[in-house]
């Protein structure tokens, strides 16, 4: 099926791409619990990387960007709709998860307001706005709520590249360039979508630019790939440092995502929990180090087997401690799912949040399901295994909380009820197709 942006409303588009993929946030996902999971399943195309790369399609003023792998998340899908609301078109096959995007027309520089609050990584559409019509605005930006989430890193830049960032009277960010010039700019922590912006708002502004301190994640290696086919010149994409040359103009290009590396953290803890045995096409292992470190260390088998990754769990889970923080670390975003796991697991486990100040949401969801977890003392929780988890009734908080829940649900004695699913759906597409592809027992109602 090819569906064509241009003509339905994003609610009606979305019911028509998945019933489980409407914007109704009162779907239920139930999961019976305790069945070991067995059989292949194969990872989504990362969200993280499409993200960026749909806004980047922004800076082509000739020619089509073609992305495969895309994967059919609700945080893709509301992306692709602020591209046509800027006036670009946009066609999605969902089946092949390839999207073509002409933006060599638009005019408008203004974000829609009622998509953008919808999600934090709708910022990224300011930088290639202000590279190409040397102006954006933007409201305000939604997102997961794991903490105050600032954004002086990418309007600091902006304002280094020659831009004057102002607040409007009546709401929104005027952010208005007469000319952009090269510059210097430092995160002070590495910022993944800080890089990404700041890289495209670097790619047509005159002269070079450099930014210290850059995060060095996989997804920005592959964003950067693309940029690079539409012609410009990005070097130093996955070190600390990253250097941009201004070009003339950047034209549309062919790209595929990159596999997901935190899909494919929840698949292999799916796995795990469930002391199951499966295997998993798109498992980057060059992007899960650490994390693969760490479910060894809790008595986890991962190994190759083919083209694809073989997880097996083990009868006990062993404890584990965990200290999230910035890529090759372990990421943040698999913490809420390696807490899930250590709440079984035989022993105390230590877990530390760096990253965000507030992304422990999801303790109080696992003390549903009966795990015992010290209260948070400056972001570190203990977690007593094991527990023997029951079903429970939870709302997932943010994307990686929901997933910590599906993971708690699967393990849990009983029947257990996710509400709220728009936060899960926001990142992880047909995830209880994929799931009861394995044996497991999950409904959406
Ligand atoms: N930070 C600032 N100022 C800024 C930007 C960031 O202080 O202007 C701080 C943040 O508060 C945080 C740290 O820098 O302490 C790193 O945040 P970062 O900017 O890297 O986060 P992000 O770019 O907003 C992306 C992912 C998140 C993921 C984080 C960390 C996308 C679209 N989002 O967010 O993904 O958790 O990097 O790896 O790429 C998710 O997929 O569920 C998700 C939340």
């Amino acid at each position: 099926m090819v569906l064509n942006f241009q003509n339905p409303s994003l609610s009606e588009l979305l019911s028509v791409l998945n019933p489980g993929l409407s914007m109704a946030s009162e779907e239920v996902l139930f999961v019976q619990g305790g069945r070991p999971l067995c059989g292949e399943a194969e990872v989504q195309g990362s969200k993280n990387a499409a993200l960026p790369m749909l806004a980047a399609s922004l800076l082509a003023t000739e020619g089509q960007t073609v992305l495969h792998r895309v994967p059919p998340v609700k945080d893709v899908l509301v992306a692709m709709e602020v591209l046509r609301r800027l006036g670009a078109k946009v066609d999605y096959d969902i089946r092949a998860e390839t999207a073509v995007i002409d933006a060599c027309d638009i005019e408008e520089f203004r974000l829609p307001e009622e998509l953008t609050s919808r999600f934090r990584a709708s910022l990224l559409f300011i930088g290639p706005l202000l590279g190409r019509f040397r102006r954006a605005w933007i409201s305000e930006v939604g997102g997961c709520t794991i903490g105050s989430r600032p954004t002086d890193y990418h309007y600091r830049g902006f304002a280094r590249l020659g831009a004057r960032v102002e607040g409007v009277a009546g709401g929104g960010i005027d952010v208005v360039a007469d000319e952009l010039n090269g510059a210097s700019m430092y995160c002070d922590l590495p910022s993944h979508t800080g890089v990404e912006n700041l890289v495209m708002a670097s790619c047509l502004a005159r002269g070079e630019s450099v930014i210290e301190n850059a995060a060095s994640d996989p997804e920005i290696v592959d964003f950067v790939a693309l940029l690079r086919k539409m012609g410009a010149r990005v070097e130093g994409a996955g070190t600390r440092r990253v250097q941009i040359a201004g070009v003339e103009g950047l034209v549309g290009a062919e790209h595929t995502v990159m596999y997901d590396r935190l899909d494919a953290g929840l698949l292999m803890m799916a796995g795990a929990i469930t002391g199951g045995d499966i295997a998993l096409k798109g498992v980057v292992r060059d992007h899960l180090h650490v994390f693969e470190a760490k479910l060894q260390q809790m008595g986890v088998e991962v190994a190759a087997a083919g083209e694809c990754v073989r997880v097996k769990g083990p009868q006990t889970l062993s404890p584990i401690n965990v200290v999230t923080t910035f890529y090759p670390g372990f990421p943040t975003d698999l913490q809420p799912g390696i807490m899930a796991l250590a709440c079984i697991a035989g022993g105390d486990s230590y877990i530390r949040e760096t990253v965000f100040e507030d992304r422990l949401g999801h303790v109080k969801n696992l003390r549903a399901f009966g795990a015992r977890v010290s209260p948070e003392k400056d972001r570190l929780v203990i977690v007593h295994g094991p527990a023997q988890l029951r079903g429970a009734q939870v709302k997932a908080m943010d994307i990686r909380a929901g997933a910590a829940c599906v993971l708690a649900g699967l393990a849990a004695e009983g029947r257990t009820g996710i509400h709220n699913l728009y936060q899960l759906d926001r990142g992880h597409a047909h995830i209880e197709r994929r799931l009861r592809g394995l044996g497991a027992e999950l409904e959406r109602l």
